[in-house]
């Protein structure tokens, strides 16, 4: 019975055609979950903290591949998990605890020989190289075995405080890792679709203290204290979707952006490929690069509010220390608010270029003009992102009033 119930589907499924599959149809889902039978061991959840770097770029959380604890930075923006192998003897690995490939590991598994090549160049230009294998690796108290990462042999990342890698949480189409080696899933997704949590979600909650937190399967619940004040924000598909791949069409984590404001004057984004976009803007979350980017016709304007505010570099303004008003960014229904403490650096003492009349001048979070991507990744954010669903809030006391 049950075989020819799946095979009427699988006919009507071919019966339905290509093109007729909608966007939205379940298959494009990343996160597949598995129905749990009652010999399933329990899901599970888990909470860790998570701490700002003292340059103020990053934020990190401690890791175990293994029985050895790293501080890997956390990035929403790639997939891969990394950390510096003890072969590693650039500067920037020197500097940082290192993966010992003589200790002999009990989980490690060697992949292809560790021929299997793994290479992630940054924003910044910078880049990471190595080999690609396997460990049991342990996050906030969920462990996961076999779990696919790279060591890395070779890198001139910035290393600071002690942080040996970094862990992506991004999409699996963004994940080189995933591409070489057969069968493999990022971190997040593969505990996500064994069914191994008790949600298939995370939580972050990024302060500019050591106060912050990244749950796993779980939202924290001393920061969302009633999740009916969650925002739900559909994140956008991008090519190909649907039927045309067998890949999932989420890539970035991002959403539209429905508007933003200047002490309370409210811009509408002018998106910069409407055709695409269908006239929408689209922002993207990327908790591993600090600063706010927006195109030139949208950052500009935005500055125009502030008085005071001049462009400074290529794409790069800077405004008064005292500047008071607040900016608020709209996704969906909800607006976040970012005060000055949460966008401005500080004093752009060091940049002779930087020429003021009577008052001292302030580097905002980095605002340039880039494609078509707002990024706010300053100050006080909390992020639940589930089934492609993402959450944020500027403040503690904005947060779930
Ligand atoms: C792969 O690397 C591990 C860790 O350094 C090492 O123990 C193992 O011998 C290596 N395998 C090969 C085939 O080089
Ligand atoms: C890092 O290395 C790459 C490749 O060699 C190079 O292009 C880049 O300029 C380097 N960046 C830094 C900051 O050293
Ligand atoms: C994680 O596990 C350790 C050791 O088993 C335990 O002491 C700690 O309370 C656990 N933490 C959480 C958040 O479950
Ligand atoms: C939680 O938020 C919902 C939606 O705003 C509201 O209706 C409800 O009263 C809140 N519950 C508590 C306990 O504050
Ligand atoms: C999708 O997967 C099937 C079966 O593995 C394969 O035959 C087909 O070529 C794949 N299609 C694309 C577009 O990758
Ligand atoms: C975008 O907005 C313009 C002006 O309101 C409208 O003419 C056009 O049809 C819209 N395009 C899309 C794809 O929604």
């Amino acid at each position: 019975m049950l075989i020819h119930l799946s095979l009427l589907s699988f006919l009507l499924a071919s019966a339905s055609g290509r093109g007729l599959i909608p966007p939205s149809s379940p298959i494009t889902l990343p996160l597949r979950v598995l129905p749990r039978d009652a010999n399933a061991p329990p899901t599970v959840s888990g909470i860790t903290p998570v701490k700002i770097s003292s340059d103020r770029q990053t934020y990190f959380a401690v890791l175990q591949t293994g029985a050895i604890s790293f501080r890997v930075a956390l990035d929403t923006a790639s997939a891969d998990l990394w950390v510096v192998g003890s072969t590693c003897s650039s500067s920037s690995c020197a500097a940082v605890p290192r993966y010992p490939l003589a200790f002999d590991s009990s989980t490690f598994e060697a992949v292809n020989n560790n021929a299997t090549v793994f290479q992630a160049s940054y924003a910044d230009g910078t880049v990471a190289s190595g080999f690609v294998a396997k460990e049991s690796v342990r996050l906030a108290n969920v462990t996961l075995p076999g779990q696919a990462f790279a060591i890395v042999t070779d890198s001139n990342v910035t290393m600071l405080d002690d942080v040996s890698g970094i862990l992506g949480l991004g999409f699996p189409r963004l994940s080189s890792i995933s591409r070489s080696v057969a069968d493999s899933m990022p971190f997040f997704p593969s505990l996500a679709q064994q069914g191994i949590l008790d949600y298939p979600l995370f939580g972050l909650s990024l302060t500019n203290d050591e106060s912050g937190s990244l749950t796993l399967g779980a939202i924290d619940p001393t920061i969302v204290t009633n999740v009916s004040q969650i925002g739900w924000n559909k994140v956008v598909e991008f090519s190909p979707v649907g039927s045309e791949s067998n890949a999932s069409s989420y890539l970035h984590w991002a959403t539209p952006l429905s508007g933003f404001s200047v002490n309370g004057k409210h811009i509408s984004p002018l998106p910069t490929y409407p055709k695409v976009t269908a006239n929408a803007s689209l922002a993207l979350f990327d908790i591993g690069f600090s600063g706010i980017f927006g195109p030139y016709q949208d950052v500009d304007r935005l500055f125009d509010q502030i008085n005071g505010a001049r462009l400074v570099d290529d794409g790069q303004w800077a405004i008064p220390c005292d500047t008071v008003v607040p900016l608020s960014f709209t996704f969906g229904q909800q607006t976040y608010t970012l005060e000055p403490t949460d966008y401005l650096i500080g004093p752009a003492s060091g940049n002779p270029e930087i020429v003021w009349h009577g008052r001292g001048p302030c580097l905002p979070v980095q605002t340039v003009s880039i494609g078509n991507l707002v990024v706010p990744s300053s100050g006080r954010f909390t992020q639940s992102s589930a089934m492609g669903s993402m959450q944020k809030s500027p403040h503690s006391s904005d947060f779930m009033l």
